[in-house]
């Protein structure tokens, strides 16, 4: 493929993911009160007279769609503007269903990292990944020296609790869905609690005891990363550059960060030389089941300093039904990361779940694996 052909082609995922959030409400409307409209009209008379609640329902789910439209809208323009698109959105590349259903889960993924909603499920590993690097890294002022890479890093809320404890952090994803929302909530959320979103509307409602909990709002972000910065700046007065502290990487991880091989271009070459054993930790949260985690693996030893850290957290299950890839036992992965110039310094699991809901009667609980590695070789 000519770079000519990689540009149009990476040009129409940026687009077509922006159409995927200025047109969700449309997507919305189709899928969830068109339906209801329907179901409720073939009903007998008799039948509708029992379920009196259930058009004044459908305009509620209606009336949050427009709400989550203000956001989706606002998000797709600010992400266009950052990424020097034009503005008109109808000349952006039509975004299939697909790139619908991710902008579904980015409602989720906010949830899980920016609302007090997901505080349970996130403390679970952050306190776990904290506790390690607090005792691993004391000295508060000497952390803007260590260099952490979090690949997968979804909406970044992991990465900016890092730089918070003073850690030079990069985020790496290769989603657009999750790049966008995240650059949003950092640059554009100068307050905390001002933006409602309604990430359960998808839910069928035997999800829920109640039907109110389709129709509850999540209110975001739970902390003003700008205002936060602010305060952390003043609090320490310039000793801690945390201005300088945080980037993010569009693009595959073994990518940008793998072995150098004959088939890669000049530039694709300099960037991964550039990476080269340059990070002394790199934490994997929910990220390791995401690929080939073999190459997975090789990827986080290529890019760590010797002696370098690997935190990881998350499942080993795979999240797709991957045909080509690997099936790993715990004790086979075990083997494998040692094999792979790894020595392990601690290893247990937990049980956790992710998108979890308490409001919701079906659970999703899964046995997440927990480990420090040193790299040896
Ligand atoms: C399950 S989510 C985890 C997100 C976040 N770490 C968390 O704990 O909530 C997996 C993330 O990995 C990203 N991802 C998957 N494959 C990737 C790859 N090859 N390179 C970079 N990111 C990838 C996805 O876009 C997604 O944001």
């Amino acid at each position: 493929m000519s770079n000519n052909d990689t540009n149009d082609q990476e040009y129409q995922n940026i687009t077509s993911t922006l159409s995927s959030f200025y047109k969700f409400y449309e997507y919305q409307l189709e899928k969830l009160v068109k339906p209801r409209i329907h179901k409720f009209e073939i009903l007998p008379k008799q039948d509708q007279q029992l379920l009196l609640w259930y058009q004044k329902h459908t305009e509620y789910i209606q009336e949050c769609i427009h709400i989550n439209r203000i956001f989706t809208q606002k998000l797709a323009m600010d992400a266009a503007q950052d990424w020097g698109i034009p503005l008109e959105h109808e000349i952006w590349a039509p975004a299939s269903q697909k790139q619908f259903e991710l902008t579904q889960l980015i409602l989720l993924q906010l949830t899980r990292e920016w609302s007090e909603e997901g505080l349970k499920e996130r403390k679970n590993s952050y306190n776990l990944i904290m506790n390690q690097l607090n005792d691993k890294f004391p000295n508060f002022l000497e952390r803007s020296t260590k260099k952490i890479l979090v690949p997968g890093c979804g909406l970044g809320r992991l990465v900016f609790e890092l730089i918070c404890q003073g850690f030079n952090t990069q985020g790496n994803d290769n989603d657009y869905h999750m790049l966008f929302t995240f650059n949003y909530i950092l640059k554009n959320c100068d307050l905390p609690f001002n933006l409602s979103i309604f990430p359960y509307l998808d839910n069928s409602l035997t999800n829920f005891t109640k039907r109110q909990f389709q129709i509850r709002p999540i209110i975001i972000p739970d902390i003003s990363p700008i205002e936060k910065l602010n305060e952390l700046n003043k609090k320490y007065n310039g000793e801690v550059p945390y201005n300088d502290l945080i980037s993010i990487t569009a693009g595959s991880f073994i990518d940008l960060y793998g072995k150098v091989l004959e088939s890669d271009s000049k530039e694709a070459q300099q960037l991964k030389l550039q990476n080269k054993n340059q990070f002394d930790i790199v934490v994997t949260e929910y990220f390791l089941n995401t690929g080939n985690m073999i190459e997975y693996i090789k990827t986080i030893n290529n890019c760590l300093s010797t002696n370098g850290i690997w935190i990881n957290y998350g499942p080993i299950t795979e999240e797709n039904n991957k045909d080509n890839e690997i099936d790993f036992t715990k004790e086979d992965l075990g083997e494998l990361i040692t094999k792979l110039g790894f020595q392990f310094l601690e290893r247990s699991d937990f049980k956790d779940s992710y998108f979890s809901n308490d409001s919701s009667l079906s659970t999703n609980t899964q046995t997440c694996e927990f480990w420090i590695c040193e790299k040896i070789i």
